[in-house]
């Protein structure tokens, strides 16, 4: 038993978000943590939503409404898309708590005091109507290289080239179109340089991490540079030093205070339960987290925020680093274990884009199909470790072909066959069981050690796989035994003996899938006459502030309550009724219709 941090990316709250965001981080970190837990560790799986930062500022501006408003709007959209996708987390929360605020603060003050944090004059792009920093991507104008017109402040489209916004011909904004002005304005920086050192050593002794992964953090390690840490802005985190603090214009950066959430939304969760200090148990590296073990879920467009500055921030912050320091009041804390990126999911062979509506919402999508089909292609067909594409064919092909025609009807088949001969579990014939009755029993058990080993080391592909050849076996065993012949009295215990070893197999296989398919999961069990919880689900509550901020919704639940890693023998005698369908069969023209939803 360990403790086991699932630490998820906090998805941005200025829209509602779709299945490439949960292919890449929703779903795979809650496979593991199900797992996890199952197998008897003690986890604690948080995020929240990502809710500061210029993009947000932007569109509440074109929509009229403040920030918060809009973040508002969207943290509740998608902490219920999250929930209807049951994903188990322990506390999602959000980054406008006061909370948050006041973790984000004791970093910032702990590295600046270690020496981490330095002040610079820089030369920015400002609005010079709203005096808000403008981000290279939000301006545009004619490439100084090749005369490109619409090149972006940070690279051309056309010639590939990186570039400087005070470099482009002709600037102008791309919010309001006016042109930017270039002045000088001071701000914080992260001293990455005097953390290098210490980052190797801690990424020197990382393993079983996905090869991409570690190459490409290794690179960044290569050149690191310092990196500012605060914006020119009036929405985000105030900046806790002197003469900082009170100036409406000055903000930290939202990804200085994003990555902070894991541990702000840890001790969150400690505080609600009661055990202030609890979250130690996931992040001291002095005192009982000394043996936690911490997993970091994303897109690999996140890496580099996970890969170098949250390590460097909670190693300057806890004393590691050429300006060596002391660890601040929280103590020092544990680096990842493992960032365990995905790759991209595309749709229809093209990127997603909000934008250009090649997109399909979760809310829009769980409206149309179940949960688990989801989470079922996203298990065998997602962005693992290579990118790959969702189709409407493909969807509908995994779905009737593979959850339906595969797991879906063996569980019908057993458990309705069992049910009309017998009305319960029958008992095996005392005659024993057969050779092919052993090896399928067998099987089944050893898929306890295959699948668990595959997902604790984020192979989930290979072990949904694993899974789904247990379901297999039983099918053509099912084919071969064809208890459906044996109705004649004489045949009738070889018959309930087959069907004992088909239904334990059931069973078994429905316990394997559980990480990843809990809501057919739950409904087999109470196929198979149990009773109680099988597999716990999260569920939206409205909560206080802690500290005396607005009320808002966060995701929660009991998930010490379920199924445990192991075969449960199966009760002789405990009733069972004729089943209905666990999955739905989709009709083929679905991939027309949603083509033409896609194209228009
Ligand atoms: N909001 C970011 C995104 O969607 C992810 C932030 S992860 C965090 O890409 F750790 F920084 F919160
Ligand atoms: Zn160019």
């Amino acid at each position: 038993m360990s403790h086991v941090l699932a630490a998820v990316a906090w998805p941005y709250a200025n829209g509602p978000r779709h299945i490439g965001h949960v292919s890449g981080f929703g779903v795979p970190s809650d496979v593991f943590a199900r797992y996890m837990r199952m197998a008897g560790h003690d986890v604690l799986m948080v995020s929240g939503t990502d809710e500061h930062g210029t993009p947000i500022q932007v569109q509440a501006d074109a929509e009229g409404v403040t920030p918060r408003e809009l973040a508002d709007r969207y943290n509740r959209v998608i902490a219920e898309d999250l929930r209807a996708l049951g994903l188990s987390y322990d506390l999602f929360t959000r980054t406008t708590t006061r909370n948050h605020y006041a973790v984000v603060q004791e970093l910032f003050a702990g590295l600046h005091r270690n020496g981490y944090i330095v002040p610079r004059v820089t030369t920015g792009a400002i609005s010079p109507s709203t005096g808000r920093t403008l981000p290279d991507r939000y301006i545009e104008g004619t490439c100084p290289i090749c005369g490109y017109d619409s090149a972006r402040g940070d690279q051309c489209d056309n010639c590939g080239n990186q570039l400087d916004p005070v470099d482009l011909i002709n600037p102008k904004s791309k919010i309001n179109g006016e042109t930017p002005e270039f002045v000088e304005t001071e701000h914080f920086f992260l001293d990455l340089p005097a953390l290098a050192d210490a980052l190797r050593q801690w990424l020197d002794g990382r393993e079983g991490w996905r090869p991409n992964v570690l190459r490409f953090s290794r690179n960044l390690l290569d050149d690191l540079q310092p990196r500012a840490i605060t914006r020119d802005l009036e929405w985000g985190v105030p900046i806790p030093l002197d003469d900082w603090r009170d100036r409406p214009d000055k903000r930290i950066y939202v990804w200085f205070d994003a990555v902070i959430g894991y541990l702000s939304a840890s001790i969150e969760w400690a505080r609600r339960t009661g055990d202030p200090e609890a979250w130690r148990r996931w992040w001291s590296a002095d005192a009982e987290g000394r043996d936690a073990r911490s997993y970091y879920f994303m897109g690999k467009d996140n890496i580099v925020f996970h890969s170098v500055i949250w390590p460097a921030l909670l190693g300057g912050y806890s004393g590691a680093g050429d300006h060596d320091g002391e660890p601040g009041a929280l103590g020092r804390l544990n680096l990842p274990t493992e960032v365990v990126s995905s790759e991209y999911l595309t749709m229809e062979g093209r990127k997603f884009s909000s934008s250009r509506k090649v997109v399909i919402y979760v809310r829009d999508f769980l409206e149309r199909y179940d949960a688990d089909a989801l989470r079922y292609f996203i298990a065998v067909a997602g962005p693992e470790s290579n990118d790959t594409d969702f189709t409407w064919a493909e969807f509908l092909r995994r779905n009737n072909d593979e959850l339906v025609a595969g797991w879906g009807n063996l569980v019908n088949r057993s458990v309705s066959m069992a049910a009309k001969n017998f009305g319960a579990i029958p008992p095996v014939d005392p005659a024993g069981l057969t050779e092919a009755d052993e090896a399928l029993l067998a099987t089944a058990r050893a898929g306890f050690d295959t699948v668990g080993d595959l997902i604790g080391r984020h192979r989930q592909k290979q072990a949904i796989g694993e899974a789904m050849r247990v379901v297999a076996e039983a099918n053509k065993y099912l084919s071969e035994q064809a208890p459906w012949k044996l109705k004649a009295e004489a045949d009738k215990p070889r018959m309930g003996t087959i069907l004992h070893v088909a239904l334990q197999v059931v069973s078994d296989a429905n316990t394997l899938l559980t990480p990843f398919l809990p809501h057919s999961a739950q409904q087999i069990h109470e196929l198979l006459g149990g009773t109680g919880v099988h597999a716990p689900m999260p569920v939206l509550e409205e909560v206080d502030d802690l500290d005396g901020g607005p009320a808002y919704p966060v995701l929660t639940g009991d998930y010490t309550v379920g199924a445990r890693w192991e075969s449960v023998p199966l009760e002789v005698g405990r009733p069972l009724a004729a089943p209905k369908p666990v999955f739905r069969k989709l009709d083929p023209s679905i991939v027309e219709e949603e083509l033409a939803r896609l194209a228009g």
